[in-house]
């Protein structure tokens, strides 16, 4: 079992100090030419409590209200920041599984969220099967979204999907 001290530092480096770091280094050119686009991967893990996703979750929301006050401050520098909080999408981390209505693959998902970012938008889930995820977890009674999102959670561990 890895170090569990270890393993939140290292959420907390990879989810909240790149994101610092990466901004950190953008932000300057940006404000010089007026003008860009900033897209920060968040998740829906982060809208509302999930079983065993604490840190996780929580470096998200940091993800989440960052780049929320980028937006805020950067619009009259021309650059606009935009949250995307996926729920599942196939890739490394969610084992390769297999795509379903569910479960996007990484190209189409990408496909929508880049069509998201052209719009005013400040924050999107990227499709419109995530948005159902996000409306489940901001309104269902937590216990009924963390079931559902639980299963499919086991779903993709078991490689059923
Ligand atoms: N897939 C989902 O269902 C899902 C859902 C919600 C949110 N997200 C978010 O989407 C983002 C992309 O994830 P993904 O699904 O594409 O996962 P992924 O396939 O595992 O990709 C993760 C990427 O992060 C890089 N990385 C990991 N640790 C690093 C480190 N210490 N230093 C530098 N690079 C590092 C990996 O580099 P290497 O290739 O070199 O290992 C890889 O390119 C993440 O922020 C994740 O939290 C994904």
């Amino acid at each position: 079992m890895p170090d569990p001290s270890q393993a939140i530092r290292n959420t907390v480096e990879v989810n909240i100090i790149s994101v610092l770091k990466m901004t950190q280094l953008i932000l300057p050119e940006m404000v010089k030419k007026q003008r860009g686009l900033i897209i920060n991967v968040s998740s829906g893990g982060c809208v509302a409590p999930l079983p065993s996703l604490a840190v996780y979750g929580a470096t998200k929301s940091f993800v989440d209200y960052f780049s929320r006050c980028i937006s805020h401050e950067y619009e009259v520098e021309g650059i606009k920041a935009v949250c995307i909080m996926p729920y599942f999408v196939s890739s490394n981390l969610t084992l390769n599984a297999k795509p379903n209505f569910w479960l996007r693959s990484a190209k189409d998902y990408v496909r929508n969220v880049l069509a998201v970012t052209t719009t005013s938008t400040r924050w999107s889930h990227g499709c419109w099967q995530h948005d159902v995820h996000g409306w489940m977890g901001r309104n269902l009674p937590h216990k009924v979204y963390a079931t559902s999102i639980g299963l499919v959670l086991q779903r993709i561990k078991n490689k059923q999907m």
